[in-house]
């Protein structure tokens, strides 16, 4: 396999040759390549780096797992970067990667602390119940397969963080996709990225359930082709049952966009709309917070201390996500707002004030540029925008 050197953070890898990967588009395909590395997803490893010093400055010492570990990146990232890491494990079970994973961990002088283990994921976290207090699955497509094993691996107050690329079937293009894999409806709408999201958390939760533990989401993000979230534990069916409550289903109006929240599962559904037309349903999912405004502080502070600069895209995406913790769920957007009110499109920062001086809450949303997340009912956004 030929090879190259990069640098990621301060870590040094050995990877593919990245150009012998490239599509026609000009873009790079690392599916392609025989050990997969996406220079892509630099991003999101910068915030996972900055999230694991958060949880280990708070715990006094971190343990982590990299079970689908590709090259090794991600566990020799928080290895290397942060600091209280007191055990990495990175796996993976292609022979190539393991191998290039072992020499990446000579490469950074971190073989008294990284164990490189080359088995199936399951297999690696169900010999380790409990060992783990930071669990990253980031595999091809869908996380579902490894949640189980996950959860069973998973220390008191760990925290797991997941990546889901199957975004199409999240989000209502491949809806027997999702019931196969999920157990729950999704629906193509405006807010399709943030439905995919929560029918993605929705399952996690309820697989954790028959471990009596409660998975939290403190942070998730729509990010080009992925989704991303961290969730934290608590032990205990109580924790787990109060969280469950929070299950539920959206439903859509498509002729006026009215939504309506149900809690429950195998509940009776609203089936008419106030405007005399039918609902559709999105479910089971959470319809809790997404995020914790607090804890994205500390994670988007912990980067400004390693020399990240206010408008880089990490700072910017952890502010979006702060901005919007406090909101309820689902968005609107103001095109689809404008065209349906038929006014011109508004620009969000002229609603700011006119959401919030009524009392209303008002943010932007990370997911989409022109998406706003308010609790105003649907009369009074519909006026609102009328008067903008
Ligand atoms: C998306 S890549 C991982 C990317 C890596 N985490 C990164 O940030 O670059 C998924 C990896 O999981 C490995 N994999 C897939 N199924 C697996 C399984 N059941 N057990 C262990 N590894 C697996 C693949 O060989 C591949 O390297
Ligand atoms: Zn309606």
């Amino acid at each position: 396999m030929l090879t190259q050197l990069v640098n990621e953070g301060q870590t040094k890898l050995e990877v593919p040759k990245l150009e012998r990967f490239q599509t026609r588009a000009g873009d790079y395909a690392p599916s392609l390549a025989p050990v997969f590395y996406n220079p892509h997803m630099e991003l999101c490893r910068d915030i996972s780096v900055s999230v694991v010093q958060v949880l280990a400055d708070e715990l006094g010492g971190i343990r982590v797992c990299d079970p689908l570990a590709g090259v090794g990146v991600r566990g020799l990232r928080y290895a290397k970067e942060v600091k209280g890491v007191t055990r990495v494990v990175v796996n993976d079970r292609s022979q190539k990667a393991f191998e290039l994973a072992k020499r990446n961990v000579e490469l950074n002088g971190l073989a008294s602390l990284v164990e490189v283990r080359n088995e199936d994921a399951n297999v690696l976290l169900w010999e380790n119940r409990g060992r783990f207090d930071f669990i990253d699955i980031d595999p091809f497509g869908s996380p579902a397969p490894f949640i189980d094993a996950a959860c069973a691996a998973l220390a008191r107050k760990g925290t797991l963080a997941i990546t889901a690329t199957d975004t199409a079937p999240l989000s209502g293009t491949h809806v027997k996709a999702c019931l196969r894999r999920y157990s729950a409806r999704p629906l193509k709408t405006e807010y399709c990225h943030e439905l995919g999201i929560r029918i993605l958390i929705g399952f996690v939760q309820r697989v954790a359930g028959r471990h009596e533990l409660a998975l939290a989401p403190v942070l998730v993000h729509a990010t080009r082709h992925y989704f991303r979230g961290y969730l934290r534990a608590r032990k205990g069916a109580r924790a787990a049952n109060e969280l469950l409550a929070q299950q539920g289903y959206v439903s859509h109006c498509n002729a006026c966009g009215r939504r309506r929240f149900t809690q429950g599962v195998a509940v009776e559904l609203p089936s008419t709309c106030e405007c005399g037309d039918r609902f559709v349903h999105a479910g089971p999912l959470w319809l809790g917070r997404l995020m914790d405004r607090t804890f994205i502080n500390a994670v988007a502070g912990n980067l400004v201390r390693s020399n990240f600069k206010f408008g880089q895209k990490e700072l910017v995406l952890l502010n979006q996500c702060a901005e919007e913790a406090d909101g309820p769920p689902t968005f609107y957007d103001v095109h689809e707002l404008a065209g349906r009110t038929g006014v011109s499109p508004p620009k969000i920062v002229e609603l700011i004030p006119k959401f919030r001086k009524q009392g209303y809450f008002f943010s932007r949303t990370h997911f989409s540029g022109t998406g706003f997340r308010t609790d105003a009912p649907m009369d009074e956004i519909v006026e609102i925008f009328k008067r903008a």
